[in-house]
C-alpha cells in the first residue's frame, strides 16, 4: 500500500473523461487499495482514480467517517442506472483547494459497478452516499463541482487558485470538513 499525491485544480488529467477497466488485474486491485489509504490519510470520504492521476474508471468511498473502514465501496466501471429528487449539498473536494458550495444533486440515486473481483454490485443510496457516489462519477466524466456552479463562482475561483499557484502559498488543511 502506498499514499499517492492527490492531484489539485487545474491538473490536466482532472477534466479527462477516463477509460473503463477492460480486466480487473493485479494493477486494479493494487490501486484500489493505495486509493483507499490515500482517501483515509487526506482525510476524505471518497477518491476517484483521476485526483491521483489515473486516467481509469475506479471510485472507492467511505462515507462513514466515524466508523471508518465498516462499509467501504471499492467501485469499478460504476454507472448511474437509476436517480431521483433534488437536493442541494456544500460540496468540498480533495483536488479543489479551498473552497466549497453547494452544488444540485439527485436525492437518491442507484449505482451499478464490479468490484476488484469483478463481482456485480448494486447501490442504493441517498443522503451523503449518494451526494458522493454523483461526486465521485463526475470525476471520472472529467468534471468538478465547480463545473456544477455558476461561471461566475468559478472564474472568480478560478482567478483566485491562479493566484494562490503563483504566490506559492497552499492553504491550511480544513480536516473537519467532509471532503469528497
Ligand atoms: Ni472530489
Amino acid at each position: 500500500m502506498a499514499i499517492l499525491e492527490i492531484l489539485k485544480y487545474p491538473a490536466p488529467v482532472l477534466s479527462k473523461v477516463a477509460a473503463p477497466v477492460k480486466n480487473v488485474n493485479g494493477k486494479t486491485v493494487q490501486l484500489v487499495s493505495d486509493m483507499l489509504e490515500t482517501m483515509y490519510a487526506a482525510p476524505g470520504v471518497g477518491l476517484a482514480a483521476p485526483q491521483v492521476g489515473a486516467s481509469q474508471r475506479v471510485i472507492v468511498l467511505d462515507v462513514d467517517h466515524e466508523n471508518p473502514g465498516k462499509l467501504v465501496y471499492k467501485l469499478i466501471n460504476p454507472v448511474i442506472t437509476r436517480a431521483e429528487g433534488e437536493v442541494i449539498w456544500e460540496e468540498g473536494c480533495l483536488s479543489v483547494v479551498d473552497f466549497t458550495a453547494d452544488v444540485k444533486r439527485a436525492a437518491q440515486v442507484q449505482v451499478s459497478a464490479i468490484d476488484e473481483n469483478e463481482k456485480e454490485i448494486k447501490i442504493d443510496a441517498e443522503g451523503l452516499l449518494a451526494v458522493a457516489l454523483q461526486h465521485e462519477i463526475d470525476h471520472l466524466d472529467g468534471k468538478l463541482f465547480i463545473d456544477r456552479i455558476s461561471r461566475l463562482k468559478r472564474d472568480l475561483y478560478a482567478r483566485r487558485r491562479k493566484k494562490m499557484l503563483r504566490s506559492g502559498t497552499e492553504p491550511p488543511k480544513e480536516s473537519a470538513r467532509v471532503m469528497i
